[in-house]
């Protein structure tokens, strides 16, 4: 264990020592990008003309009026390549791997958006790339490893576990320790040893600096607060680093699933069930039991279904920085069907955590109040978690229909 990247008794890097040299080597290649003025205009370079930025603040009218408070508007990450804010991480750590002269990438995925994302930024680059998925993940998400493995990608499912996101960071991390030369672990979240909270927020910042140019150009003044949903955290680190000096309420959303007391839940900030504790190189607060072991998890959401949170957010939890709050798998479909209705977005259901949140308090802002709603992914890939939820019939019926031309 090295002692660097703590925040306030959160983080740290407890690492095997067989991984402390490729650590060292990621961290120093970190620390010289980041301070080359060049690297970060190339990797916006990168990202105007190979993702969607700056994506857009979108206002939402709509909405608006509908909940009579505050003003709405919607950072807009589903427009990126991919569909999600995770091509931001990922294209800036494919950068770094140029930098360090590997050739093969891997990652952990959990709705499949960071594990598309990579396969992409592979092939662009010419990397061979291996994604663990959780097999749970395999099932609710099949169309993300469809295109994965289309993308080049070997996809493997993690049945070892509960079988989600955090059994295939278990899985990445032993395929890291045994091929370290060639490899490198492009971790899809703000968690796990350090440098990578740091390194993940680094490039996702992107997000919040765009925002706050943006609203101050449409609003001439800044938010009131503004909202992320939080799995491993990178969305709500990338879009709060806009807003770290400014008197802006910074709120993140976790996934309340089926309720805070249900014991069915993912909710390591606001829920009382969590506790401190040390795993998979990092500390922060766990969903786990009096042994350490951890519990299993429940989200509609696969983005947000995981037993930690980003070091750095359990330190704003620490501090008062930012608010934590939970939403609902029943609160978040509703969110879902309304921002589809009023303005024509689909919403993943991971973002419609923030969605949900963010519509419960408009109504009791000002219409002198802004507010800003991370929208960090589309929701297509939840098409099957999406009919079910609103029992569609005829897409049921469709599914039977080609199910059955399989079968011929
Ligand atoms: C669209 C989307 N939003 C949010 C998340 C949660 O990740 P993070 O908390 O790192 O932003 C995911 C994770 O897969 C995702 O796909």
């Amino acid at each position: 264990m090295y002692k660097r990247g703590y925040y306030q008794g959160f983080g740290g890097a407890f690492l095997p020592e067989i991984l402390t040299a490729t650590f060292d080597q990621l961290e120093s290649v970190f620390e010289t990008a980041k301070s080359d003025p060049q690297f970060w205009s190339g990797y916006e370079k990168v990202m105007s003309t190979y993702s969607c930025r700056p994506t857009p603040l979108t206002f939402a009218e709509n909405l608006t009026r509908h909940f009579g408070g505050a003003r709405i508007y919607i950072k807009r990450e589903d427009l990126n390549h991919t569909g999600a804010h995770k091509a931001n991480n990922v294209m800036g750590q494919g950068l770094l791997v140029q930098r360090m002269g590997k050739t093969r990438v891997i990652a952990e995925t959990g709705a499949g958006q960071h594990g598309v994302a990579t396969a992409t930024m592979a092939a662009r680059f010419g990397f061979d790339c291996t994604i663990y998925m959780g097999a749970v993940d395999v099932e609710r998400q099949r169309p993300n490893v469809f295109w994965m493995e289309r993308l080049g990608a070997t996809v493997v499912p993690v049945t070892n576990g509960t079988r989600i996101l955090k059994d295939a960071i278990n899985e990445a991390f032993r395929d890291w320790v045994s091929n370290m030369d060639s490899t490198h672990y492009v971790l899809g979240t703000a968690c796990g040893p350090h440098p990578f909270p740091e390194m993940v927020t680094y490039f996702q910042s992107i997000i919040g600096q765009e925002a706050r140019r943006q609203i101050l150009t449409a609003e001439g003044r800044l938010p009131t607060r503004v909202y992320a949903c939080v799995g491993g955290g990178s969305n709500a680190m990338g879009l709060f680093s806009g807003f770290l000096n400014d008197p802006v309420e910074l709120v993140g959303v976790e996934a309340g699933g089926k309720g805070l007391d249900s014991g069915a839940h993912a909710s390591r900030l606001c829920a009382s069930d969590a506790s401190v504790g040390v795993a998979q190189g990092y500390k922060t607060y766990f969903l786990q039991n009096s042994d350490g072991q951890m519990k299993e998890t429940h989200s509609i959401a696969a983005g947000l279904d995981y037993v930690g949170v980003s070091p750095i957010l359990s330190h704003f939890k620490e501090t008062g920085k930012a608010r934590f709050e939970a939403s609902t798998d029943r609160e978040v479909i509703e969110a879902v069907a309304l921002t589809m209705r009023k303005e024509g977005l689909i919403p993943a259901l991971e973002s419609a955590h923030a969605f949900a949140r963010a519509f419960k308090e408009a109504p009791q802002l000002s219409t002198e109040d802004v507010i800003i709603i991370n929208q960090s992914g589309r929701g297509d890939k939840d098409i099957f978690t999406i009919a079910d939820a609103f029992g569609d019939p005829a897409w049921k019926e469709f599914i039977i229909h080609k199910a059955e031309q399989y079968k011929q």
